[in-house]
């Protein structure tokens, strides 16, 4: 922990600097970002994977189906007031409305990623998603190791299964190079969760030793995908932690210099998303050089998020910028033992002037202009703008 302070102490003008170029930038973001039409003919289809943040029905279809045991009685993000803003339904998407990779599909024209387990046909070429809510990217049996094992086959590496068996249908007689080569793979994030398990058990040294082991684990799935035949595939990294009303509550009262002065976050829990984050472009890079025919793409998740902490009336966020909209009585409405969607829960008015939706998940407000800020390129990196402009012109 001492150590950790010091950290915190020495990166706090810097974050500082960062603010001030980070503030700039939105001008040039807000200004650029009316609704533009869809950019049709880049991709035709999207598989996803990942956890909550990109779930769009996994989790709720199959425990309605009876397909998993539920591990909860307020079945996670099931339940209204999830999805009141956009479908007026919840649709086990862990928001008001949509998610980032709603968001992705819309720009280029296609129809939302349906959930493998929706129990529609999957179509030829068809986009699918894989996530699930909760889905660690360590497998099961690590989580068995540690206890913390509620569902088995959600993990990372069930996910990659599940699409390696679904390859023959979504293929079937047109040849996967072809679906590949126009398909766009959003692989992530993962390692939320693996985290949150050891740091709800205030172990931050565990968390961080896990860093590394997550990290690889992500690469190699990256290079199965590579192996399998994909060609396009965005990585996003974690979101900034120490921002997100779920874990500010969990480590409550900590020292005033923990936190930044701007924004209110968790400046030791930003730098271990940092931290994170930069192993992972490692990787990536490497991964790169290994494949230079490949498109990898780095979604930076966290300063796009960052972005609104920091200047939350530029993009509209007019609620208490840390809260979440929809919890329980808390410092930051986060009880964590009432979880949005309890009876007794209250939710915001305006879920659009909030940033954070019910703790952990951010609102469909937050999630538009995080894929904005992607699909303008100046949170992908490569641009994955410029890259789809090129792959249309050497398709004409
Ligand atoms: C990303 O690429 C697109 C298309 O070439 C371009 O319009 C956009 O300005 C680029 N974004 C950045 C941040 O450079």
């Amino acid at each position: 922990m001492a150590c950790l302070y010091l950290l915190t102490k020495t990166s706090s003008t810097n974050a500082l600097l960062a603010t001030v170029v980070v503030g700039l930038v939105a001008v040039a973001v807000a200004v650029a970002l009316s609704s533009s039409p869809p950019v049709v003919g880049c991709y035709t289809s999207i598989f996803g994977f990942g956890d909550s943040i990109t779930d769009t029905g996994n989790y709720m279809t199959s425990c309605l189906k009876g397909v998993v045991q539920c591990d909860d009685e307020y079945l996670k993000c099931s339940v209204p007031p999830y999805g009141e803003t956009f479908f007026h339904r919840p649709t086990g998407r862990c928001s008001d409305g949509r998610l980032i990779i709603d968001f992705i599909a819309e720009h280029y024209g296609l129809p939302l990623v349906p959930p493998y387990a929706g129990g529609e046909d999957i179509k030829l070429g068809g986009s699918v998603n894989f996530a699930v809510i909760g889905a660690p990217a360590l497998d099961d049996t690590y989580r068995d190791e540690q206890g913390t094992l509620t569902r088995k086959d959600i993990s990372m590496k069930a996910q990659l299964d599940r699409f390696k068996n679904l390859l023959p249908s979504i293929c079937k007689t047109s040849n996967c190079e072809e679906i590949f080569g126009s398909s766009l793979i959003v692989f992530g994030p993962f390692g939320g969760d693996d985290y949150s398990s050891a740091m709800s058990k205030k172990d931050i040294k565990e968390a961080h030793l896990l860093q590394p082991r997550i990290v690889n684990a992500i690469a190699s799935a990256v290079e199965e995908l590579i192996e399998l035949g994909a060609v396009n595939i965005m990585v996003p990294g974690l979101m900034p932690d120490g921002c997100i009303a779920i874990t500010l509550t969990l480590f409550y009262g900590s020292n005033q210099n923990d936190y930044d002065l701007t924004t209110g976050c968790l400046s030791w829990l930003n730098e271990f998303s940092q931290n994170h984050n930069k192993l992972l472009q490692n990787e990536l890079n490497r991964i790169r050089d290994r494949h230079p025919n490949v498109f990898i793409t780095y979604a930076d998740y966290y300063n796009a998020a960052l972005q609104l902490f920091g200047f939350p009336a530029k993009y509209g966020f007019h609620g208490r910028t840390l809260d979440a909209c929809c919890g329980s009585e808390g410092p930051y409405n986060v009880d964590t033992s009432i979880g949005c969607g309890f009876p007794s829960s209250n939710v915001c008015a305006d879920p659009s002037s909030y940033i954070d939706w019910d703790g952990p998940h951010l609102t469909e407000a937050a999630n538009r202009w995080i894929a904005k800020g992607l699909l303008n390129g100046l949170y992908t990196n490569p641009n994955i703008t410029a890259s789809c402009v090129s792959a249309t012109l050497n398709n004409l």
